[in-house]
């Protein structure tokens, strides 16, 4: 088996930002009550017209690139994981176009706000087995574009930006994508979902049926309890199959979707709040784009050094959750 370790990251946001004052003149709520309730004070929002999730993964992708020097010519896989695509058949073939990464077979991987966990997930098999040697992988997200800006409930949640990873091959010894837990409720979708409605209609003999997208829907309570429930057992067993404790735990990377989610599960596994990464506050929850988001500006304020253990976790929509443990080692 090879070694796969993450060697680059990269973030990018839109310029524009809403804050929970600007939300307030827009629906009946009140910066009070959001940052009480979510610890959100304001989001980034993509405008500009054909703008779209393809610029802001590309320009996370650039910084994870020029990071390290790398040569686009030399990514062989690219996983884009996004629910907020610009083309049903996939955005992540742009991504590689504008990159110019050319050498690199490119797919999307839905699986909303976990999709940046499966991304690791499947990047590090396509390493540790061999067939791969240099992975991008994107979690970009522009949910903006999905929301009712009517519904209070949901607008003052969520926030448009991306996050890059580099993910290459090493030694076994160097390996340090530790190991991973999934899963997925696919009973509970409805809780949280942009879901498809059709409409019938004739064509000469034939009753069909198309529709289109509507808005996010939520429940936010069952989503809540969901959340503080699933992620630390997630995390328990991902540690325990690793024969770590929450004691060897440096830094809780969790999806950013909510300062008393975040600090519900820290509670639950009796990790120190001070162990939990959180930028929430700036752009709310990024779905895909969250956790590679605070891990750039983390690393940036060199908060992560070599050797820390790094328990990563996403949960959202499906409903999916999971865990992945990772060494840094750069
Ligand atoms: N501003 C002001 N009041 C609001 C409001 C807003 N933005 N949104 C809802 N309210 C009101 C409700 O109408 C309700 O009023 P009522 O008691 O008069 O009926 C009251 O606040 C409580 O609403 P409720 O939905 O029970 O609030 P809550 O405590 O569950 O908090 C969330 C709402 C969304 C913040 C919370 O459920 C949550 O964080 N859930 C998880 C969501 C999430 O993270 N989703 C993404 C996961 S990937």
């Amino acid at each position: 088996m090879q070694g796969a370790r993450i060697i680059s990251v990269g973030s990018a946001v839109p310029d524009l930002r809403i804050n929970n004052r600007d939300i307030s003149q827009i629906v009946e709520t009140s910066d009070e009550w959001i940052v009480t309730r979510t610890g959100i004070k304001e989001r980034r929002v993509l405008t500009g017209a054909n703008k779209s999730v393809v610029d802001l993964a590309y320009h996370a992708a650039m910084k994870a690139l020029h990071n390290i020097r790398m040569d686009p010519l030399e990514i062989d896989l690219i996983i884009l994981a996004t629910s907020s695509p610009n083309d049903l058949f996939g955005s992540a073939s742009k991504v590689q176009a504008k990159i110019g990464a050319k050498k690199a077979v490119a797919f999307d991987l839905t699986a909303a706000c976990s999709g940046f966990v499966l991304a690791i997930v499947t990047a590090a098999q396509f390493v540790q087995n061999g067939s791969y040697k240099n992975i991008l992988i994107i979690g970009a997200d522009v949910l903006s574009k999905w929301i009712d800006w009517s519904d209070r409930k949901t607008c003052i949640l969520f926030g448009d930006g991306a996050g890059a990873a580099i993910i290459q091959a090493c030694s076994e010894e160097d390996n340090a994508i530790l190991g991973f837990q999934l899963n997925t409720d696919g009973k509970q979708s409805d809780e949280l979902s942009i879901t498809y409605k059709e409409n019938p209609y004739s064509l000469n003999t034939f009753q069909l049926f198309q529709g289109q997208f509507q808005y996010i829907s939520m429940n936010g309570k069952e989503v809540y309890k969901f959340a503080v429930s699933k992620v630390p057992a997630s995390i328990t067993k991902c540690l325990n199959a690793l024969d770590l404790s929450t004691k060897d735990v440096n830094w809780l990377l969790l999806h950013q979707a909510n300062k008393r989610i975040l600090k519900a599960v820290a509670d639950r596994l009796s990790i120190d709040t001070c162990k939990i990464i959180s930028n929430l506050s700036k752009y709310g929850n990024t779905s895909a784009a969250s956790i590679p988001l605070a891990l750039d500006e983390a690393l940036q304020n060199n908060k992560i050094t070599k050797e820390d253990i790094i328990v990563i976790s996403g949960f959202g929509a499906g409903l999916t959750w999971g865990t992945v443990v990772i060494k840094w080692k750069c």
